[in-house]
């Protein structure tokens, strides 16, 4: 046993009923080879599956199925104050859509509605589940409220499909259990009291009053980050295009619609910067001339827009004698590693994050991602599918690495 951050702490580890449950079993033991203390409780699905007398064997403990089994010392409150952490693997479809909604109908519901500590969700279930808007919006809820959802990974499913819904290795899970036990910095994290600006969403590069060439960027990214950069202590100025959501509680927000009135905005803002990010999808070209009446349509001027190249606002930020930490986004349609390093040098970045934009469940206009993040010192961590906002914590965490290198 080691004396990593996971030694004498209580791990509640509910499983619910997919095929994946047998490697919960595989991932109770890791825990207690960690040093960890498991509490294991299942759905009566997945006793269907492991019958609870594995993880009691390899736990050591009463592994509870049923509300009713304690009922005097209200078991499902007890054990959720117990404790340090609690990791649901896997979480089916149900499970997910149960606690969105705040359904406390069996022990691992009810002891869920019940829990104040960190708590981490690992999904498993068939592609079209996870797929399903319904899935979607529940995982979305629940990183919302600060739960850390661990994958899916792609890869072989039950029934031989292939495609994203496979548990994610046990190693995986274990070690986001444990970085959530790790003591915090003395001061809290190294983002608060740090001036952050964030770019989000799209520009439009207008034709006339009712045409314009733009993109499909949601914002969804780089409000992601902004509310995290925010949770963690940040000030954070928010550039957004033209955006349907709402700002994050707390975070001060421009509004821009141009590439050019955004270029304004980010040199304004970076000097006094510590950090800037630019998750935001500029349009590369602007059309040269801007007619004020609205073209009819058999006009030349809209068969043939003519366009200019808008600057680059990222590279000119790290062309440019700066103090802050520049992270930019790549979207691409692989996460091919020369190019963006490529990238991060050619436009003098101390981060870059790579994302999927070719597939249905990244980059543009979804609530998921996956990336890749290269650092100007070489390092590099690949984030497989998840959501924006457990991408939004990754990249704050390696800013937050970045930040400590520099330190003197
Ligand atoms: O908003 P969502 O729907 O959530 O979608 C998120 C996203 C896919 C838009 C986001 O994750 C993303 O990838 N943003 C960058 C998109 C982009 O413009 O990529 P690029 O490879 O063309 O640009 C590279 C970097 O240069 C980006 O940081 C971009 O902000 C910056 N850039 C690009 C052009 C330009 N004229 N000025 C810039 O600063």
């Amino acid at each position: 046993m080691g004396d990593g951050p996971l030694v004498g702490r209580h791990v509640l580890l509910g499983v619910s009923g997919g095929i994946a449950a047998y490697k919960a079993a595989e991932l109770a033991r890791e825990l207690i080879r960690a040093g960890a203390t498991v509490q294991a409780i299942l759905t009566q699905g997945a006793a269907s599956f492991v019958g609870p007398a594995t993880f009691e064997g390899l736990t050591g403990r009463r592994a509870h199925v049923g509300v009713f089994e304690d009922p005097h010392r209200i078991l499902h409150v007890r054990l959720a104050r117990e404790a340090d952490v609690a990791v649901f693997a896997p979480a089916t479809a149900n499970l997910l859509a149960k606690f969105a909604s705040g359904i406390a109908d069996d022990l691992v519901t009810s002891t869920y509605t019940c829990l104040t500590c960190p708590v981490i969700a690992a999904p498993a279930m068939h592609t079209e589940m996870w797929e399903h808007p319904a899935t979607r919006a529940n995982v979305a809820r629940l990183a919302s409220w600060g739960v850390r959802i661990i994958g899916p990974e792609v890869g072989q499913l039950a029934g031989g499909d292939e495609g994203p819904g496979r548990l994610s290795d046990p190693g995986e899970i274990l070690a986001a259990a444990a970085q959530t036990l790790v003591t915090p910095e003395p001061d809290g994290s190294l983002l608060a009291g740090l001036r952050l600006v964030v770019t989000a969403g799209g520009t439009r590069e207008p034709i006339d009053p009712v045409r314009y060439i733009g993109n499909r960027s949601s914002g969804k990214m780089g409000y992601a980050l902004a509310a995290e950069a925010q949770r963690r202590g940040a000030t954070v100025d928010l550039i957004s295009g033209p955006s349907h959501l709402e700002p994050p509680p707390g975070v001060s927000v421009s509004h821009v619609e141009t590439a050019l009135q955004m270029r304004d905005a980010v040199v304004a803002l970076a000097d006094k910067a510590d950090v800037v990010i630019k998750a935001a999808a500029v349009a590369d070209f602007r059309p040269v001339d801007y007619h004020e009446q609205k073209l009819k349509k058999d006009t030349a001027a809209l068969a043939s827009v003519i366009l200019t190249p808008n600057p680059d606002i990222l590279a000119e930020l790290g062309a440019r004698p700066h103090d802050a930490l520049l992270v930019g986004f790549a979207a691409e349609t692989d996460l091919e590693e020369e190019r963006g390093r490529e990238k991060l040098h050619r436009k003098g970045l101390d981060l870059i994050v790579i994302n999927r934009v070719d597939m249905a469940d990244s980059g543009f206009n979804v609530d998921t991602n996956r990336a890749l993040l290269l650092t100007m010192d070489g390092r590099r961590r690949e984030v497989p599918l998840t959501t924006k906002a457990e991408l939004a914590s990754v990249i704050c965490d390696e800013v937050e690495a970045l930040i400590r290198m520099r330190a003197p």
